[in-house]
C-alpha cells in the first residue's frame, strides 16, 4: 500500500451493518473518522466524555450525512469504572463489534492523577485503551471482520523506556511532551502484544500515526497551543489525518493485515524497541495488572 491511495478507493466500500467504536469521536481526528465512516453506512458508536460535545458533534455528522447511523455513548475514559459501565451498556444494545478505532488521547503538561490512582496522561492514552480493549475483545470476536486500530504517534521515538521502569509508569512523572511520548511507547508496546496474542484469530491489531495535525490536541499546554496556531496552516487538518482511520478498518485489501504500525496509508517502522518481545510481555502484565484483569 502507498499514499496514493485514492479518495475514491476510501469511501468505495460499504460498511452497512457494522458497529465501529470511535473513542474521542467528538473532535480533532476522531471525529472526522466518525464522519468518514458514517459515509461508509456504519453504525457509528461515538465515545465521547461530555454529553454537550459529543450531542454537538453528532448534529455536524449529522448535517453532513443525513443518514448517518450514529449513537452517542457517554464515557470518561480517565475512570475504570466507566469504561467498565460502557461495555456493560454496549453489551446491553449490540453485542457484535466490527471495529475499534482507540482514538482519544490527552497531552498534559501538569502531573494529575485519575481516581484509580494513575497519572491522567498515561490512563487515557493507554491503560484505558488497554482495558476497553480487553473488555470488548468478545464482541470483536463475535465478528468477521475484527479491526483494531490505536492511534500512535511519531512521539513514541522519544519515549523509550527500560524494562525497570515498567513497575512506576503507572505514576510517571514525566508530563509534557516526554511523558507523551513514554504513554505512547508504552501503547505501541502492548498493541504488538496484542497482534500476537489475537494472530490466530479473525481479529486485527495495528497502530497508526497520523501526523502532526491541526486540532485541539495541545489545548492544556500554553506553549503547544502557541506553536500549533503558528504551524496550523502548513499541517494536515484533521479531516486529512482521518482518511487512513477511514480507510484501513474497512477495506477489504486490508484483510488479515496486522501487527502494523502505519505513518498515513504507508506501512512503517516503528522505533527498535517497540519490537523487543520482553518489553513487550513486561507492559502487557503491567497493564493487566494496573487495570485489574489478572
Ligand atoms: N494532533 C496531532 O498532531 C497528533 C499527532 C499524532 C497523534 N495524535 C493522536 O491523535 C489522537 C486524536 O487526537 P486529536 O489530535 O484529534 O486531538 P483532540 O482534537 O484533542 O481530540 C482528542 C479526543 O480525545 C478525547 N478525550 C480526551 N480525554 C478523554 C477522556 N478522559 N475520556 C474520553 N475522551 C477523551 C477528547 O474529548 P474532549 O473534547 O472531551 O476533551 C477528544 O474527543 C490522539 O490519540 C493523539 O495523541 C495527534
Amino acid at each position: 500500500m502507498n499514499s496514493e491511495v485514492e479518495r475514491d478507493e476510501i469511501y468505495s466500500v460499504n460498511m452497512s451493518g457494522k458497529n465501529c467504536i470511535v473513542t474521542g469521536a467528538n473532535s480533532g481526528i476522531g471525529k472526522q473518522t466518525a464522519l468518514g465512516l458514517a459515509k461508509l453506512n456504519s453504525h457509528v458508536i461515538m465515545l465521547c466524555r461530555s454529553e454537550k460535545r459529543g450531542e454537538e458533534a453528532k448534529r455536524d455528522i449529522q448535517n453532513k450525512v443525513s443518514d448517518a447511523n450514529l449513537t452517542l455513548m457517554l464515557c470518561d475514559l480517565a475512570s475504570f469504572h466507566q469504561i467498565r459501565d460502557f461495555v456493560d451498556k454496549f453489551n446491553s444494545k449490540f453485542s457484535i463489534l466490527d471495529v475499534l478505532i482507540n482514538n482519544a488521547g490527552v497531552y498534559l503538561t501538569d502531573y494529575e492523577e485519575t481516581a484509580d490512582g494513575i497519572q491522567k496522561m498515561m490512563a487515557v492514552n493507554h491503560f484505558s485503551q488497554f482495558l476497553l480493549t480487553q473488555l470488548l475483545l468478545p464482541n470483536l470476536r463475535e465478528s468477521n471482520f475484527s479491526r483494531i486500530i490505536n492511534v500512535n504517534s511519531g512521539a513514541h521515538r522519544s519515549g523509550i523506556i527500560e524494562k525497570k521502569d515498567i513497575p512506576k509508569i503507572k505514576t510517571l512523572e514525566k508530563t509534557g511532551m516526554r511523558g507523551y511520548a513514554t504513554s505512547k511507547f508504552v501503547n505501541l508496546l502492548t498493541t504488538y502484544k496484542f497482534h500476537r496474542i489475537l494472530e490466530e484469530s479473525q481479529i486485527t491489531v495495528n497502530a497508526f500515526n497520523p501526523g502532526m495535525t491541526s486540532t485541539r490536541l495541545p489545548r492544556h499546554s500554553f506553549g503547544a497551543k502557541i506553536m500549533w496556531k503558528i504551524i496550523g496552516p502548513f499541517i494536515k487538518s484533521a479531516e486529512e489525518a482521518a482518511q487512513p482511520l477511514v480507510y484501513l478498518p474497512s477495506n477489504p485489501k486490508l484483510k488479515g493485515f496486522s501487527g502494523n504500525y502505519y505513518d498515513m496509508f504507508d506501512k512503517a517502522k516503528s522505533v527498535k524497541k517497540s519490537y523487543d518481545r520482553d518489553l513487550q510481555d513486561k507492559m502487557w502484565e503491567e497493564s493487566m495488572k494496573v487495570s485489574e484483569l489478572d
